[in-house]
């Protein structure tokens, strides 16, 4: 019997960007209790707790844990993504053992520019991008359509339909809005038209597992609509984009492709430093060759979500993840 402390942040209140923004935050609250649920159900002792939105009530919040584990959903302290790692930084210095990714982990993948240099200095294909803090920069010449995205967020924030554009002046325009909206850089990737994959990693007690192939259906996309995971398409239940982008399981690919695909988010995984588990996204291009498009570090694991689907249709429960990702958390020295 472990005792877990399953803690997630509740920001509903705080939400930066379009008011929109906060519906992102409201899943992880559900996605607590299911956590908690399921190690119960395998015998654990687990309690749920909400960390204070208060920055520098942190370090206090998880030097009184007294647990095995920390069970860490925290996604944002105070509504800002950015301090997303100090949560994974107070338990290293707590000595605290917690699951999923350490801190750098997370850094890396919060600045898009910089995942996907490593990446690509890695060898691991990515997309062909320039980055833009201001707008009117010279930039090296890509080939359109490109999308332009904010280079320090996920949960598709700032991505919707006009991310997708077509000419430079277009480009250079959405750049602009993207750097004043979100006050950051804005990264400006080649658009990699094809299938989207959805690759779920995690460490079993048989070592870090990929779970079957999940894909983005675009097949109800009318033409005119770019084949993106738009922040509605990702949040907002009552919008077109939701009843559109559908999750479903990854059909029909042959067998040096299956493993091309599993061998770059493998790579991927690694060269970012994740741990525990992790969902790496990639595209494939018009010759079927995958480009990471995005590298997630504690992903999701809700019931109804993408990983918890997939590791299903492998023929695990969520207690198994769970009690996987609790398993293989990281006891600091
Ligand atoms: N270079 C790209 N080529 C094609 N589609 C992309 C590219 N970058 C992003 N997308 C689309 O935009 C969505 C969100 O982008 P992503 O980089 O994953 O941002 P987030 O970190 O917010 O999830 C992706 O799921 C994909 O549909
Ligand atoms: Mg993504």
């Amino acid at each position: 019997m472990t005792r877990v402390a399953v803690v997630y942040n509740d920001d509903s209140a705080l939400a930066r960007g379009d008011a929109q923004d906060a519906i992102a935050v409201q899943g992880v609250v559900s996605c607590a209790r299911s956590v908690a649920d399921s190690l119960r159900a395998r015998g654990h002792a687990a309690e749920t707790l909400a960390l204070p939105p208060d920055p520098r009530a942190v370090a206090m919040f998880v030097g009184a844990l007294r647990v095995d584990v920390v069970f860490n959903l925290v996604e944002a302290i105070g509504g800002d993504a950015r301090r997303e790692p100090a949560f994974a930084w107070a338990c290293e210095l707590h000595g605290i053992a917690y699951t999923g990714s350490p801190p750098r982990a997370m850094t890396l993948c919060l600045e898009k520019p910089v995942a996907q240099a490593l990446l690509g200095a890695s060898g691991v294909p990515v997309p062909r991008h320039v980055v833009l803090a201001r707008g009117d920069e010279p930039v090296a010449s890509l080939s359109y359509p490109v999308i332009v995205k904010p280079s320090r967020e996920d949960a598709s924030h700032g991505i919707e339909s006009a991310s997708v554009v077509r000419d430079e002046a277009a480009m250079r325009a959405r750049a602009r809005h993207v750097i004043e909206h979100y006050a950051q850089p804005a990264i400006v990737e080649e658009f990699v038209e094809g299938r989207e994959i959805n690759v779920a990693l995690i460490a079993s007690p048989r070592g870090l597992e990929i779970l079957p192939l999940s894909e983005i259906d675009y097949a109800g996309f009318p033409p005119e609509m770019p084949r993106i995971v738009s922040y509605a398409g990702k949040w907002i239940e009552t919008s077109r984009d939701w009843a559109l982008t559908q999750v479903i399981a990854a059909r029909g690919l042959d067998n040096a492709q299956r493993a091309r695909i599993e061998a770059v988010a493998r790579r991927a995984f690694y060269v970012l430093g994740l741990h525990g588990y992790g969902r790496v996204d990639v595209r494939l291009d018009a010759r079927g060759e995958p480009h990471v498009i995005d590298v997630n570090p504690n992903p999701d694991i809700s019931p109804d979500a993408g990983f918890a689907l997939a590791a299903a249709r492998g023929g695990y429960a969520h207690a198994d993840l769970v009690e996987w990702i609790v398993a293989s958390a990281r006891r600091p020295e």
